[in-house]
């Protein structure tokens, strides 16, 4: 008989989600015989009544590698264990895995995701294996996700876009982009990008070291400049900015220097939308690939990691244990340093 398994994606959508279910499908479906089942919005197309759930197939896979999105829908309010009726739907989960002969659910998502799968398998025995994505690239489980790659093209994009209305106007640009709780995307867009100062959360930015760097920059003949925030940046003594990291800083340098032509542009889901790149096409696939021949070893409560180029599965409940962040005294922000970029503080 052939093997039963469910794909499902949970959370925030990343470019990538398809490409992994392109690969699943024609790799399980495609080579492994398997019998694969989309569930719909996360946990949700296994809850809800009726059920929300499609059989999946390689002859409907076209199109999907460069797709953006998830064609079997997200939700990041979907918590099985406190579902949005106010009951505990876990164990509703594995009645409904064994009614309808499923082995076990392949899960993409992030950390919220993770921590749901390894719940589930923990505490109702369902058999899961995590495929990570995060366009915030913050998982330490894994050396990159899908999605994160292709949100830093689209911040290097905006600003040379924007380099150049800054360049002519004379004006200080400030480019607010993602990134929750870590500052990858700000560094690697920022860079790419010859973004003049980049702030992230990692590093309490310092008002008069921004208005240092941008008086040096008049002073050099580039009366022009272009600011990089993360969303989660904050000012030096403020661990919580309210109001928007990007409003934040252009409210600052516009108190203290009422003369200052200044813009903001908040590039929000731009950065998740759209088709993944190259690389995020490729590293979804072999998540998705990956995923396969986990399961088809029955390493259930496995995660799909990139580890020292090689993609490979570590135990979920160690992956959901730690989150990166941008290491201050690492490599990257000494290179940021060593180009001139300033970094707040
Ligand atoms: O974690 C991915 C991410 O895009 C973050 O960068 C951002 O803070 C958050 O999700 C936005 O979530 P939502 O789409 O729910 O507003």
């Amino acid at each position: 008989m052939s093997r039963h398994v469910g794909i499902l994606t949970g959370g925030g959508d990343a470019p990538g989600l398809n490409a992994v279910i392109r690969a699943v499908v024609k790799y399980g479906v495609g080579q492994k015989g398997w019998l694969l089942t989309g569930v719909e919005d996360a946990f949700d197309g296994l809850i809800a009544r009726p059920m929300r759930l499609r059989r999946l197939v390689p002859r409907a896979c076209g199109g999907l590698l460069q797709r953006g999105g998830t064609i079997l829908g997200t939700t990041n309010r979907g918590d099985p264990f406190a579902w949005k009726d106010g009951k505990n739907h876990a164990h509703d989960i594995r009645v409904e895995l064994d009614r309808l002969g499923m082995e076990g659910l392949i899960v993409v998502g992030g950390d919220g995701t993770m921590r749901i799968a390894d719940r589930l398998m923990r505490e109702e025995g369902v058999p899961v294996i995590g495929v990570p994505k995060t366009i915030d690239n913050d998982l330490g489980a894994t050396d990159q996700t899908f999605g994160f790659q292709s949100a830093v093209d689209c911040v290097t994009d905006a600003l040379d876009r924007l380099h150049t209305t800054a360049e002519s106007h004379d004006r200080c640009i400030v480019v607010e982009v993602m990134g929750r709780d870590a500052g990858f995307i700000a560094m690697h867009g920022g860079i790419a990008g010859g973004a003049d100062v980049i702030l992230i959360p990692e590093i309490p930015w310092d008002l008069g070291r921004l208005r240092a760097k941008l008086e040096q920059r008049r002073n050099i003949g580039r009366p022009f400049s272009l600011i990089v925030v993360s969303e989660s940046a904050h000012p030096l003594g403020v661990a919580d900015a309210k109001g928007g990291a990007g409003q934040l800083v252009v409210n600052a340098l516009r108190e203290a220097e009422p003369d200052l032509d200044i813009r903001l542009t908040v590039l929000g889901h731009l950065q998740r939308g759209g088709s993944p790149d190259a690389v995020d096409r490729v590293l979804a696939t072999r998540f998705g690939c990956c995923a396969v021949d986990l399961a088809c070893a029955d390493r259930w409560g496995q995660m799909v990691a990139l580890r020292d180029g090689h993609v490979i599965g570590v135990p979920l409940a160690d992956a959901v244990r730690s989150n990166r962040i941008v290491d201050v005294a690492g490599e990257l922000v000494a290179t940021a340093r060593a180009v001139g970029v300033e970094l707040g503080g």
